[in-house]
């Protein structure tokens, strides 16, 4: 199965430099979310083709290696598709056709509407959604046989077409190529909107005795297509209400979900409590039984075993962090590895930033660090050793196993 995903519009909705479909939902812009969707359902990236138009060369950078196809013009969806044609060359079978503003569509959906269109043998099959508000999408009209006839976009809609047609286009459709490129060349183009609309074909192929097959999808949300920053904001949180919850299917507890953030690909083991305001990022992992904020930010790269602690305001970076470690309060740690049954006091920092590159930190197994030390990296901090509250550990100034260190530059302490 080929598919084409439209991506070239200008998205003057948006009111943004950024073009739409690098706009991000949730942890993923909208146009990578649509592709893991498509590649969930059996697509592989070699057989998708892009069609870039307004800001072609960003989002090139961002999808180095998709085979794109360029609408020098926004001339509409129509020409859109028309304008990825010498891409398909040689290939004869199905063609699955999305919109990058629609990123809500489900795996499950899209195989069920090539599923249908293979079953029924059909030359074009949509996927339509019933919806309480169809403000802004082109409304599927049936005959007196339910059959499809046409869709008509909101603009060209009569007022009672506007009223009283509930059933929409969602902007999915799969065509037998050759019948997608045969009738495509019969769209005229829009003179209210000076462009040619993919969705005319409906009606070519309908008065051509075609048969249109259809597919609901059996969540409205789905369906939302993405036009301005309030849908943007909108979809996302759909989707992370959705991600959420496969966390909680999982095992993990989460407070307060309205201020929660975790990545897709995070994992987080059983009985890990996450407390609000806390935003876990891409690469990152967390062990069984842990608590894990309020208010704590781990960013890429942070590892961290079972039973650990980390609470309010604590930043982890590139930073693994063994077993039934403590670090409860205001504390920065980026590259840094922490052993087993670690205290960090409050407000302890890893200065790993020289100004030219980042050095690690390493601190053993049993050590306790007081409150308010900062440990210039590199450094090490030996097994069962104790830092001093207040102290500055200066960099290579390594603490040997189960020494002890205290003031600024940090010394020896030695009990009388
Ligand atoms: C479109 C559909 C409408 C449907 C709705 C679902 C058409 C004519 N209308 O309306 O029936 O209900 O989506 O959300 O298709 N694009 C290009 N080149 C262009 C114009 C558009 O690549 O010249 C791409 C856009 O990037 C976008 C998609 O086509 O991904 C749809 O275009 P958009 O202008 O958003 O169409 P809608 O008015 O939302
Ligand atoms: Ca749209």
């Amino acid at each position: 199965m080929k598919c084409i995903i439209l991506a070239a519009g200008k998205g003057v909705r948006m009111k943004s430099e950024v073009p739409k479909p690098l706009h991000p939902i949730h942890s993923r812009s909208m146009l990578a979310h649509l592709i893991h969707t498509v590649n969930k359902a059996g697509i592989k990236v070699s057989n998708i083709v892009l069609v870039l138009g307004h800001g072609a060369d960003k989002i090139k950078k961002v999808f180095e290696n998709f085979n794109f196809a360029y609408q020098a013009k926004q001339l509409g969806s129509g020409n859109a598709v028309q304008c990825a044609r010498k891409y398909l060359k040689g290939y004869n079978g199905d063609v699955l056709i999305l919109y990058s503003d629609t990123p809500l569509l489900k795996k499950d959906t899209l195989i069920k509407l090539v599923k249908t269109h293979k079953k029924t043998k059909s030359r074009c099959t949509i996927l339509t959604a019933e919806i309480d508000k169809p403000d802004g999408y082109g409304r599927v009209i049936r005959n007196d046989k339910k059959e499809i006839e046409k869709i008509v976009e909101e603009k060209d809609a009569s007022s009672k077409q506007k009223k009283d047609m509930h059933e929409i286009n969602v902007g999915a459709y799969v065509f037998k190529k050759e019948t997608l490129f045969s009738y495509l060349k019969k769209v005229k183009l829009n003179l209210r909107k000076k462009e040619y609309y993919l969705t005319d074909i409906i009606n070519i192929l309908q008065k051509s005795k075609i048969p249109i097959e259809s597919v609901l999808t059996e969540d409205q949300t789905e369906a939302l297509g993405i036009n301005s920053k309030a849908e943007l904001e909108k979809a996302s949180c759909i989707l992370k209400e959705g991600n959420l919850e496969t966390f909680m299917e999982k095992g993990v507890s989460i407070a307060d979900s309205g201020t929660t953030h975790i990545d897709y690909e995070a994992i987080i083991g059983k009985d890990t409590f996450i407390y609000p305001h806390t935003v876990i990022e891409e690469d990152v992992e967390i062990g069984k039984n842990c608590k894990i904020g309020p208010f704590a930010h781990l960013r890429p790269g942070t590892r961290i075993g079972s039973n650990v602690e980390i609470g309010n305001f604590v930043e982890l970076v590139r930073t693994e962090v063994g077993n039934n470690c403590k670090i409860k309060h205001l504390t920065y740690l980026g590259d840094a590895r922490v052993g087993r049954n670690v205290n960090v006091g409050a407000g302890v920092i890893t200065a790993n930033y020289d100004g030219k590159k980042k050095n690690k930190t390493i601190i053993g197994d049993n050590v306790f660090i007081g409150v308010g030390a900062i440990l210039i990296a590199p450094v090490k901090i030996g097994k069962g050793a104790l830092v001093g509250a207040g102290s500055v550990v200066t960099k290579g100034k390594n603490v040997p196993p189960r020494g002890t260190v205290i003031g600024v530059p940090a010394r020896p302490f030695h009990k009388k």
